[in-house]
């Protein structure tokens, strides 16, 4: 299993990969949900937050659909007590609200294992292991029954939607999971750190240092992703 991973040699082909295909090395919601076995119980934490949500429980996962046209997507997983050594691609739960990664001998969470996770907004882990995007990107950290619990994601954009300080000139700052935001071009905008106003053939105008990066981004565009505005991930950290 993937996320059962040998974490040394996969860490920093995901960070790169993570950047670029975040659709291609990804398990499914099916994979995530029967990542270990069981089912999730009522009295459980995410038992009860499913219960209340009025989702359904499929395995490790509660599902809902918020309307009928909409597919059910996952809301919570509970991965408690699944012998997991090592954590870091769970990206078919990344609108889960709640995930509980508690009782799992955990050495190891890939700092991207939640990026894109938005929603995210409690987390159950073991007591030795932070928070994602550490203590700074919770409203509240608590240690209870020796596990560790993460409440309340912060955004890290001042305000969404906003033009911000994160994010370079004419972009707007959105929040991207714990720790992350994401950076998209403003209207009329384009192009390496949204510098050029207006459309533009992309290759001739790449700088010759971003040159290789943004090829293969270019790319991977072309191939894997509907042409759209322009992203960029950051992380608090790395700022
Ligand atoms: C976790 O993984 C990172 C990246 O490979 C590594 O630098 C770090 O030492 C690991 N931590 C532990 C406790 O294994
Ligand atoms: C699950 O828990 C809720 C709230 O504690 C309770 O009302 C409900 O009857 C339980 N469901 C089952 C199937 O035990
Ligand atoms: C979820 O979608 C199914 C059809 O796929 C529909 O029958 C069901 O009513 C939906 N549930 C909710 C809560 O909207
Ligand atoms: C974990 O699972 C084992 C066996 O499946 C069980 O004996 C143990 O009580 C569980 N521990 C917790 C904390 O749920
Ligand atoms: C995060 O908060 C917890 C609980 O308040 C605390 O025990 C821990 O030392 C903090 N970690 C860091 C890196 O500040
Ligand atoms: C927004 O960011 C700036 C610069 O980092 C900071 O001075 C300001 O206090 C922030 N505003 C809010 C509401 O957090």
């Amino acid at each position: 299993m993937k996320a059962l991973c040998s974490c040394m040699r996969f860490v920093a082909l995901v960070l790169i990969l993570n950047l670029f295909f975040q659709a291609s090395y990804q398990l499914t919601e099916l994979q995530v949900c029967n990542l270990c076995g069981g089912i999730i119980l009522n009295s459980s934490a995410v038992g009860q937050f499913c219960f209340f949500s009025a989702g359904r429980i499929d395995g490790r996962c509660c599902l809902r659909n918020d309307t009928t046209n909409d597919p059910e997507h996952i809301i919570g997983l509970d991965l408690s007590n699944c012998s997991l050594t090592c954590v870091q691609d769970l990206q078919g739960a990344s609108t889960a609200f709640m995930i509980d990664l508690s009782f799992n001998p955990i050495v190891n969470i890939s700092d991207t294992a939640f990026q894109g996770f938005n929603k995210l907004n409690y987390m159950i882990l073991p007591q030795n292991i932070d928070c994602p995007g550490s203590n700074t990107s919770w409203e509240k950290v608590e240690i209870k029954k020796g596990n560790r619990h993460c409440e309340g994601q912060r955004n890290m954009c001042n305000e969404t939607g906003q033009l911000s300080m994160n994010c370079p000139e004419n972009s707007l700052c959105a929040p991207f999971g714990p720790g992350f935001f994401e950076c998209s071009c403003a209207e009329n905008f384009r192009g390496y750190k949204c510098l050029r106003e207006g459309e533009f053939p992309a290759l001739q105008v790449f700088g010759p240092l971003a040159a290789s990066t943004v090829v293969i981004s270019v790319l991977l565009w072309a191939t894997q992703r509907p042409p759209q505005g322009q992203r960029y991930t950051g992380s608090s950290r790395a700022l």
